[in-house]
Order: C-alpha cells, then sequence, then structure tokens
C-alpha cells in the first residue's frame, strides 16, 4: 500500500497561524529553506526565471535582491490571496510579472523561461492535476527545478515525482536526495 498520502489545503483561505508561521518560514528562515534552490540557480546565467506555485513571494524576493534587474521574473500561483500578498510585498519591483491561474488555462509562449522553479508546491497539488501541470511547464519553460519533501506525512513519493517528469518527456539533469527532500533539474530530451 502506499503510504503517501494527499491532504488538500484550502490556499484561498489560509488559516491565521499558517500565515504566521510562513512569514517566520519563508521570510525569516528564508535564507535557509531557500538555500538549495538558490544555490542551484547561481551555476548558470537564467534570464528569465517562473516562480511556479509563488505563495506571497518571499523566493521571488531572494531571487530579485540577489541577480537584480536585469533577470525577468513571473510567478503564478492559483490562489488569489496568496498573488495577492506576493503583490504587496514585490509592488515597487519593475521586472517581476505575477498571474493568478492555473498553468494550464494561461495562455504562455514555448520556451519563455530559461526555467521553471517548483519550491514546494507538486505535493500540494491533486495527484490527478500534477501530470497536465509538468506538461504545460515543460512547454514554456527550457527547464524544471522541483524541490520537493519526501516525507510519506507530508511530501511525494520520489519515485512517482520521477515517473511524473520522464512521462511528459523530461530527462533528469542533476539532482541531490536524502531521505526528506528531493532538488532536481530537469530538461526536454531531444525530440519531445
Ligand atoms: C507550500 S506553498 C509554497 C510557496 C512557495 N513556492 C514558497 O516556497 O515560498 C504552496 C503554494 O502552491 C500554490 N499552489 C497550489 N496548487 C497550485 C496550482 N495548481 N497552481 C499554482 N499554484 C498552486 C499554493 O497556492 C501555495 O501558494
Amino acid at each position: 500500500m502506499d503510504e503517501y498520502r494527499y491532504r488538500e489545503y484550502d490556499f484561498n483561505d489560509p488559516p491565521k497561524i499558517q500565515i504566521l508561521l510562513e512569514s517566520v518560514i519563508y521570510g525569516l528562515a528564508g535564507r535557509f529553506v531557500y538555500r538549495p534552490v538558490i544555490d542551484l540557480l547561481c551555476l548558470e546565467k537564467y534570464k528569465s526565471i517562473l516562480d511556479f506555485g509563488c505563495g506571497g513571494g518571499f523566493l521571488i524576493k531572494r531571487i530579485s535582491g540577489l541577480f537584480g534587474d536585469d533577470v525577468e521574473i513571473t510567478g503564478i500561483d492559483s490562489s488569489r490571496f496568496y498573488i495577492n500578498a506576493a503583490r504587496k510585498r514585490l509592488k515597487d519591483k519593475k521586472n517581476i510579472k505575477l498571474l493568478c491561474g492555473e498553468i494550464d488555462e494561461l495562455v504562455l509562449n514555448q520556451d519563455l523561461f530559461d526555467i521553471a522553479i517548483i519550491n514546494y508546491v507538486l505535493h500540494d497539488i491533486r495527484p490527478n492535476r500534477r501530470k497536465n501541470i509538468i506538461r504545460s511547464l515543460a512547454k514554456c519553460s527550457k527547464s524544471i527545478c522541483a524541490h520537493e519533501p519526501l516525507r510519506p506525512s507530508h511530501g511525494i513519493k520520489a519515485t512517482k515525482l520521477r515517473s511524473l517528469f520522464l512521462s511528459v518527456g523530461m530527462k533528469e539533469k542533476s539532482f541531490k536526495q536524502n531521505c526528506s527532500r528531493y532538488i532536481g533539474i530537469w530538461e526536454r530530451s531531444s525530440g519531445s
């Protein structure tokens, strides 16, 4: 039996305690929480970055602080609550675009982004929606960086995660994994 259970959260109306915890975890401790993703982004010169499931924009703020205004950053989140929080947090930034909606319903050009980041989002998406979402991300981005928790109590199974990317014609370029976390870069296989 698969011990991984999907738990549905209402991201449009999160409890106050969750909002408070997020501002501590993502805001104050963001330097540590986002470190694996930031380290990967520092290895290459990306000009356009998508933060898929950007939440309140904490990671975008960090990326923008690090790489300056010549990197175009787009945040997409399906939650109106979180996109509004990101808009407030990032209101002075001209190189940042924030879109609310489902990625497979937004009109996005092929290869619009050099890289799409999925930071702690995939495990929060209903399992029957995941493949369509990865397929859409694989069309609009040349590569995808996925950083996800692997714990059965709150996470996604590493083999499931890999089979999702493989099923839309992507190959794993590099990865790091331990018992609690996975981070990897995926690219389209030649011919896909
Ligand atoms: C745990 S939070 C992570 C936020 C952010 N990536 C970070 O690391 O700070 C998960 C986010 O995924 C978003 N999300 C869930 N399902 C989504 C979907 N189908 N499309 C886009 N965003 C989604 C939620 O609204 C929420 O903001």
